[in-house]
């Protein structure tokens, strides 16, 4: 299925996936309970994503701040999503999905370091859509890290002081190959990026919904695509200076 309006289809999608405690406590449920249906929501977002011809989806699967819940929430959300990677992997090479990854992958358990980069290596010539995991990601840390690879680069005289440009910081950020955000959807009522994408997010539309990220289904994302569609992004010019449809 294509979108009818492919031109303004977003190129690059990025998700706060928020709400899954709060779906759990309203089903009189535990919250990782929560989080095993926001898995299906993954799932059920990935495929739409693709079967429309978005490019790239990236998800926020496990914020740096995320390590600071009790023990067995983080350990439930580490295993669901090593049970997710094992569980998609072929899907991923039939669908001709790129499985990327932006954060600290060296701080994850070895199960999940393991499965990710064999995913990873199995995938990586993939082109039908990126799915890019946020995992262990904070977008300061990103920016930080950046700094010090680039100063690195300029003790071994890689690189020049006057040679760093916007584009070339931009090299540096885990997202290195991939496109700022056009879309960022986050759910549950929260208007917030926390620590998301904070460099890549600069022109990107934002677009919130009440609805859990449980609860969040191909409907709720169709919408926020057409909400999108229906935007001018100016980028800092006027409206006459923006070409039009
Ligand atoms: C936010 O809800 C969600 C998370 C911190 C984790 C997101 C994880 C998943 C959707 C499932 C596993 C991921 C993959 C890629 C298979 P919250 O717990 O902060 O909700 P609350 O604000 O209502 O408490």
């Amino acid at each position: 299925m294509r979108m009818e309006n492919q031109r303004t289809l977003p190129r690059h999608i990025a998700i706060i996936m928020d709400g899954n405690g709060r779906w759990a406590e309203r089903h009189a449920l535990g919250r990782i309970a929560g989080h095993k249906r926001g898995a299906k929501s993954v799932k059920i977002a990935v495929k739409t994503c693709r079967e429309i011809g978005i490019q790239y989806l990236t998800l926020y699967a496990f914020s740096v701040e995320n390590w600071s819940r009790p023990r067995e929430e983080v350990d439930a959300l580490m295993g669901l999503l090593e049970k997710y990677l094992r569980a998609e992997l072929q899907e991923m090479i039939k669908n001709n999905i790129r499985l990327m990854v932006i954060g600290d992958i060296e701080t994850l358990p070895s199960p999940v370091r393991k499965i990710l980069t064999e995913s990873m290596d199995k995938t990586a010539g993939n082109n039908g859509m990126v799915l890019n995991l946020a995992l262990s990601y904070g977008g300061r840390d990103e920016i930080v890290d950046a700094v010090r690879k680039i100063m690195q680069d300029r003790e071994n005289g890689k690189i020049d002081l006057r040679h760093i440009t916007k584009e070339v910081f931009s090299r540096y950020l885990h997202t290195a190959n991939i496109p700022d955000p056009d879309l960022l959807i986050r759910t549950s009522g929260e208007y917030r990026l926390s620590n998301f994408l904070l460099w890549q997010t600069a022109y990107t539309e934002f677009y919130f919904t009440d609805v859990l990220w449980p609860d969040f289904r191909r409907k709720h994302l169709m919408a926020a695509i057409a909400d999108y569609q229906r935007r001018e992004r100016r980028f800092g010019l006027i409206s006459n200076q923006v070409q039009k449809d």
